[in-house]
């Protein structure tokens, strides 16, 4: 890994103190709720939605079980989505919520094949100064890729859906996922990155370019 630089503007950083419960959604509307109690999984929101473009709020009460079925139903929306990652407000819950789940692809033949990896609350402690392109598709922009600059590494700190506070070290793909979820709670998505409207393809395009 290179060279790793302190990221001073770590948004959203959510004091350790904070981190237990403290579930009140009542004077806000409520993100969680029309939840049913099932892991069935949830409808994809689309680009466009304005819910993709809002600063997503950090998940007080990670026990309640309005929380782990979010969880749940969102592991089942990204593995019938056929994704690599996916981010709470990508089904319509403006949370602090992502999944990322790397596997071996042709793009990146030597990627790791990783048990989803559920991170609530997650922030940006440190990145590396390098940073690599490399081509991005997104559940919520069918049919479009892109050539996304992004950090070799990255190191995070995020909660596990047990509210343990966990600390890892990311490269190349699994660091790519990150940065890619990580922006859906910030309001980005990756065409906010890429550098030039020709760093777009179709997927199709794209799929004959890179069999
Ligand atoms: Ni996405």
């Amino acid at each position: 890994m290179g060279h790793i630089v302190k990221n001073l503007a770590v948004e959203h950083l959510i004091p350790e103190n904070r981190i237990p419960e403290n579930p009140n959604f009542d004077n806000v509307a409520n993100p969680l709720a029309s939840l049913e109690n099932s892991s069935s999984s949830l409808e994809i929101v689309q680009l466009g939605n304005a819910v993709l473009r809002d600063i997503a709020q950090p998940i007080y009460g990670i026990h309640d079980a309005e929380v782990q079925t979010l969880i749940d139903r969102l592991l089942a929306t990204m593995v019938q989505g056929n994704g690599v990652g996916i981010a709470a407000p990508q089904v319509g819950r403006s949370l602090r919520l992502i999944i990322i789940a790397s596997r071996p692809n042709p793009r990146y033949p030597n990627a790791p094949t990783m048990e989803p990896l559920v991170m609530v609350n997650p922030h940006l402690l440190s990145h590396s100064e390098e940073t690599a392109l490399g081509w991005e598709g997104c559940l919520s922009i069918p049919g479009l890729r892109g050539l996304v600059p992004r950090y070799r590494a990255v190191e995070v700190e995020y909660m596990n859906r047990d509210g343990t506070l966990e600390r890892q070290d990311l490269t190349d793909f699994v660091a790519r996922i990150f940065q890619h979820e990580f922006d859906h709670l910030g309001g980005k998505v990756f065409l906010d990155r890429v550098e030039k409207v020709q760093n777009l393809m179709t997927e199709q395009e794209y799929l004959k370019q890179h069999p």
